[in-house]
């Protein structure tokens, strides 16, 4: 079945987005004026998102200048920048979520436990992120990322790892930003749809250039690292061959795209479709990445964009976490590719 679906179905974005105005700041202000019962704590916390974003970004592409200069003479800047890079969007992320007192603590993909930002009883936020994601592509001038997942403190008490240790579906907001050829910042609370910005450095805003994105229901298209085929089990390597069949009426083959940057080719999923998997293989069982900051806020984004998360036999956003820096094996896409995932999978015992 070919689908008569355009590549996209989120209304184009206007000629100049910039110049319709609407910022991100502007784009959440109005969220909260529509709950006015909101304190504005989640728009400042949201709003300091957006700043750190701003600031990584400078950072991103200045450090690709700083590689090149590397180039000239340095043996091993590639493993010291990109250990730089990680390093500072972390720095980056706490310094500016712990400026206003609205996020209690953090988690992130770059420290061994969480940290208290705040013990203001006011601070009502968590934050999880992954700082850099594809870092390893910084090097070779390929996009880039951060992913982020915003849950509700839940207790009173001074916040300890297990109050990070929360199922995805309790976030109350994820996102993440791409540092592509263009930086964007996509961003969902879960029920509002999922929104897309573009930077433009000119003026240093952020502003709405895909508004409520939907992913189409299914695409010709895959996203998996096929080096490791040979260690991945036999329902994945039956499903790998199935997606690459001739059958026309299912839009087989599909195209084949793997960036190696999560963000990157989660992105792409999304915008046009198709199935990203990192499963769970022989080798790594529970695949490689992380559930707090990688699958979970991607699980969110994907489900509220008509999508769907999946290890290939659960919701993403069903499993209870036991460890912050817990991995899982993910297949994210299509809601329909996900689930012929799912099928092959399953057919395993
Ligand atoms: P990170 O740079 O945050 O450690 O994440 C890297 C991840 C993710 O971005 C990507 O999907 C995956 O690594 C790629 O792994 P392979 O190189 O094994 O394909
Ligand atoms: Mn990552
Ligand atoms: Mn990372």
């Amino acid at each position: 079945m070919t689908s008569d679906k355009p590549a996209h179905s989120w209304a184009p974005p206007p000629a100049d987005a910039s110049r319709v105005g609407i910022t991100l700041e502007t784009f959440i202000l109005e969220g909260q004026l529509g709950h006015p019962a909101a304190t504005g704590a989640f728009t400042s916390l949201l709003n300091q998102i957006g700043l750190a974003a701003k600031l990584v970004t400078a950072k991103v592409r200045r450090a690709g200048l700083a590689r090149l200069l590397g180039y000239t003479g340095q043996t091993n800047v590639q493993g010291e920048l990109v250990q730089k890079l990680d390093e500072e969007a972390n720095e980056t992320l706490i310094s500016v979520l712990g400026r206003r007192k609205h996020c209690a603590a953090i988690a992130s993909e770059e420290l061994e436990t969480e940290r208290i930002l705040s013990t203001d009883p006011r601070a009502k936020y968590l934050v999880v992120f992954d700082p850099l994601d594809g870092s390893s592509n910084i090097d070779c001038n390929i996009s880039i990322g951060t992913i982020f997942g915003v849950l509700r403190k839940s207790s009173t008490h001074t916040v300890e790892t297990s109050d990070f240790l929360r199922p995805g579906r309790e976030l109350v907001a994820a996102g993440y930003i791409l540092y592509g050829s263009s930086t964007m910042l996509i961003i969902t609370t879960g029920t509002g749809g999922v929104h897309g910005f573009t930077y433009d450095p000119t003026v240093g805003e952020f502003f709405l250039s895909h508004e409520n994105i939907r992913i189409p229901d299914r695409a010709s298209l895959y996203s998996i690292n096929e080096g490791n085929s040979t260690y991945w089990h036999e329902s994945v390597q039956r499903w790998n061959a199935w997606v690459k069949e001739e059958d026309k009426a299912t839009g087989r083959p599909y195209g084949a795209r793997y960036v190696g940057s999560l963000v990157a080719d989660a992105h792409r999923t999304l915008m046009k479709g198709g199935i990203f998997a990192y499963p769970g293989d022989r080798k790594s069982p529970s695949g490689k990445l992380r559930l707090l900051y990688e699958a979970n806020p991607f699980a969110f984004i994907f489900e509220a964009a008509g999508g769907k998360a999946s290890t290939g036999r659960e919701r993403i956003l069903d499993i209870q976490p036991t460890a912050l820096h817990q991995r899982v094996p993910l297949a994210l896409g299509s809601i329909r590719d996900v689930e012929i995932f799912e099928e092959f999978v399953r057919s395993e015992r």
